[in-house]
């Protein structure tokens, strides 16, 4: 093998997302955005960075069409992306197999559509393309080794792998970018489903180990993120605006921009402190308000009368005339938070299922 001239790219984008409801009710959550730009598009580039151009997209049939939407046929990011739509989430080995008239005998770069990593993976494909194993799998340290794929290595070498274990015997998860060659189809259809009823990838490589295959694995290095939960979602915002170069292309007003800050085409803040890293998205209003660090305002939104801070808002929506700082908020497309009349005191809400509201 030469680079990564016959290496395709997987890029797993249907599920669930259930953890980041009520976002996830009306959009998938590999759209939602950090600094703006949705968490997808980050995987898609790095593949692309590493040589990699022909993509297929793994969708759901639910969420599917925004993403065909957003992504379009690929040539925006230089590749040239193929959908493939799994009929239902039936786990990560199961994407595999439904991709596997697209992958043909050819190895691959499978990518978690909500991941996030920084150091992107051309080191990774070098590595593949050098070793020539079965399966190079990425590892790292984690706090909460229930929640993840665990490995257990042995003299260095990958000897068991446990899909989210109640009691782990190590602390090493597995990053969401595996590299395999065809042998993982043969290792998919031989697993049965997990306790959670999923055809769990974390298995499948379990096979590979078992039945002798070569499964190497490489600790990351800079940082991930699955941005599955609403946290996870707001540290991958801090940590990709944190990278951020400033730029003005919109209007400013008596206004003030400390540090690095964006503001987008179209973008007018009036009578505004905008204190970076922050990104303003195109069209969006900021006025007599104060947008603190680690924010990112989507296309349109307004904030008004308020301050905010630590925050992601989708596009098209709004704060106004806000008493206290709002602050770690993920604001839906289209949501309005806004104070009412002072009379009489009470609240108001119009608010859609699973929603957390925190008031002071
Ligand atoms: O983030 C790393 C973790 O990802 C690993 O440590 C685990 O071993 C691995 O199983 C996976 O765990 P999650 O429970 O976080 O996977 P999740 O259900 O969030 O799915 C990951 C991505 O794959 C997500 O973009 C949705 C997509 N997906 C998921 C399933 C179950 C599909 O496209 N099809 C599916 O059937």
């Amino acid at each position: 093998m030469s680079g990564a001239s016959n290496l395709k790219g997987l890029i797993l984008s249907g599920g669930k997302g259930t953890r980041l409801r009520p976002i996830t009710y009306t959009s998938a959550k590999q759209l939602v955005p950090v600094a703006n730009t949705p968490v997808l598009f980050f995987g898609i580039r790095s593949m692309v960075e590493a040589g990699i151009s022909e993509i297929g997209i793994i969708i759901a049939p639910e969420t599917g069409g925004e993403i065909r939407e957003a992504v379009g046929d690929g040539s925006q990011f230089g590749a040239q992306v193929t959908f493939i739509e799994q009929d239902s989430p039936a786990g990560l080995a199961h994407a595999v197999l439904t991709a596997e008239p697209f992958l043909g005998s050819d190895p691959f770069v499978m990518y978690l559509g909500d991941n996030l990593l920084q150091g992107g993976i051309k080191g990774l494909v070098d590595r593949f393309s050098a070793d020539s194993p079965d399966a190079l799998i990425l590892l790292t340290e984690v706090d909460d080794p229930q929640s993840f794929g665990i490995v257990e290595l042995e003299d260095g070498k990958v000897a068991r792998l446990v899909e989210k274990p109640k009691e782990p015997k190590s602390n090493l998860a597995l990053v969401g970018v595996y590299l395999f060659t065809a042998q993982i189809h043969d290792a998919a259809r031989a697993i049965e489903p997990s306790p959670r009823g999923e055809l769990e990838i974390t298995d499948a490589i379990q096979h590979l180990v078992n039945t002798g295959q070569t499964v190497l694995s490489e600790v990351v290095e800079g940082w991930w993120k699955d941005t599955g939960k609403l946290a996870d979602m707001l540290e991958a915002n801090r940590l990709v605006l944190d990278t951020l170069h400033g730029s003005n292309r919109g209007t400013l007003i008596d206004s003030e921009v400390e540090g690095r800050v964006v503001v987008a085409e179209g973008a007018v803040l009036e009578r505004a402190v905008v204190r970076g890293p922050a990104v303003i998205g195109e069209g969006a209003r900021i006025v007599d308000a104060y947008i603190g660090p680690y924010t990112a305002i989507g296309e349109g939104c307004v904030v008004d009368h308020a301050e905010l801070e630590n925050s992601i808002l989708l596009d098209g929506s709004s704060i106004s005339h806000m008493d206290s700082r709002v602050e770690g908020s993920l604001i839906g497309r289209g949501a309005k938070v806004e104070r009412g009349p002072k009379m009489p005191s009470a609240i108001r809400l119009l608010i859609g299922d699973s929603s957390h509201v925190r008031l002071p």
